[in-house]
């Protein structure tokens, strides 16, 4: 569907010979929230819902790129000083030059590209779009590149061209999902592994709170700042420390004093955090989805409180999941708005959906979105 939409705007746009057409998904992630950039684990799986382009090299140094979503063009060369203005653009412009500055010769191209994932809901829309860009391009010139290389071409797009500081999870989920199976990522070593996941008699759905929070790159980068402070802190009497996944809360207590309460707050839910992407883990091969579900509501309440992620709308729907009696609920992804990830027997799922979507119109007069989740494969070439 997606790619004949694709075709059709690609030929309106710029005719000719057709072009390859790529998707690469959004994700989802079951556990381990901001613990990618503390060397932490992480839990998240591709989604069927992608990002699709179409993309033909056109023999100039020039990228013509049609967005047909936004209905916007934007046309740009790929030396550093031609970085686009347009926000959507710098993902293209930073993926190319983050190829060059690798090595890669990168060439000019035309494409059209458009998405079916959700902006703004915490399913990494952008991380696609970085990794449908990184997958054709290496695919088209042939460099060779692997893809956990293409995810950090992804990753430094977003540090480099987007400002955000973000870890490597979405870019890894979109580039190594794999259908009917989460990946527990080890952010410090890189090591994966494929879970199988269907969990019998439950079903993983999201509910979109639909706040999109304009704040959320910025407070990002406030939330890994912090954790760096306290790695620093604890450093100074731990040398070996690299990340806050490296610690434990006695050496976290051991540093108190030295840090702000805010920042003890921040590591005190990651190293939590950490820990209870094992324990899901634990809990998932024994298929006792009570304790999947109970980290869950402990992760909810975490990013919630001592992170500060959530937002009210978020914690409503986590509310009403507990009063439901849903299995596991939390916020997921960066926070600041999108959706609750939910854990629900099959009987209860129409029941708490509506309870949700009911909550969510009376309290804040928000029409929620919801979504089934179907693990899907990650990047891939369509035609
Ligand atoms: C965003 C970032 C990821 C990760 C999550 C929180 O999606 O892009 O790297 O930090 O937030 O887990």
């Amino acid at each position: 569907m997606e790619s004949s939409l694709v075709r059709s705007k690609f030929s309106e746009h710029f005719g000719g010979k057709p072009g390859g057409i790529y998707c690469a998904p959004g994700r989802i992630n079951l556990i381990g929230e901001h613990t990618d950039y503390n060397g932490g684990f992480v839990f998240p799986g591709a989604i069927d819902k992608c990002m699709t382009a179409e993309i033909r090299l056109n023999g100039t140094v020039k990228v013509r790129a049609y967005a047909v979503d936004l209905d916007d063009y934007a046309e740009f060369g790929l030396s550093e000083e031609d970085k686009p203005q347009k926000a959507w653009a710098r993902y293209l412009f930073g993926v190319c030059r983050e190829m060059q500055k690798r090595g890669y010769e990168v060439q000019g191209f035309d494409t059209a590209f458009s998405g079916n994932i959700p902006l703004g809901a915490g399913l990494s829309s952008s991380a696609a779009l970085e990794s449908v860009f990184a997958f054709a391009l290496n695919d088209l010139l042939q460099f060779g590149i692997d893809r956990f290389e293409l995810a950090r071409i992804g990753q430094a797009t977003e540090h480099n061209y987007c400002g955000v500081n973000c870890g490597i999870m979405d870019q890894f989920a979109s580039l190594f999902g794999k259908a009917g199976s989460l990946m527990r990522l080890d952010c410090k070593t890189l090591e994966y592994e494929y879970y199988p996941f269907r969990p019998e008699g439950y079903r993983l759905v999201l509910v979109d709170s639909m706040v999109k929070h304009e704040l959320a790159s910025s407070e990002y980068n406030k939330r890994r700042k912090s954790c760096e402070n306290v790695v620093a802190a604890i450093k100074s009497r731990h040398p070996e420390v690299e990340y806050l996944r490296d610690a434990g809360m006695d050496w976290l207590e051991e540093v108190k004093d030295m840090v702000s309460g805010e920042d003890y707050s921040r590591a005190e839910y990651v190293i939590g955090e950490v820990r209870r992407v094992l324990e899901v883990c634990d809990a998932l091969e024994k298929g006792d989805y009570d304790m999947v579900g109970q980290k869950m509501y402990e992760t909810h309440y975490g990013m919630s409180r001592l992170y500060e992620v959530s937002c009210a709308e978020l914690d409503l729907l986590n509310d009403v999941a507990k009063r439901c009696g849903v299995t596991g609920s939390r916020v997921m992804g960066g926070g600041f708005g999108g959706c609750t990830i939910n854990l629900v027997k099959e009987e209860l799922h129409d029941r708490f959906v509506g309870e949700a979507c009911k909550a969510l119109r009376e309290k804040f007069g928000r029409e929620a979105g919801v979504y089934d989740v179907v693990i899907s494969d990650g990047a891939r070439r369509v035609k």
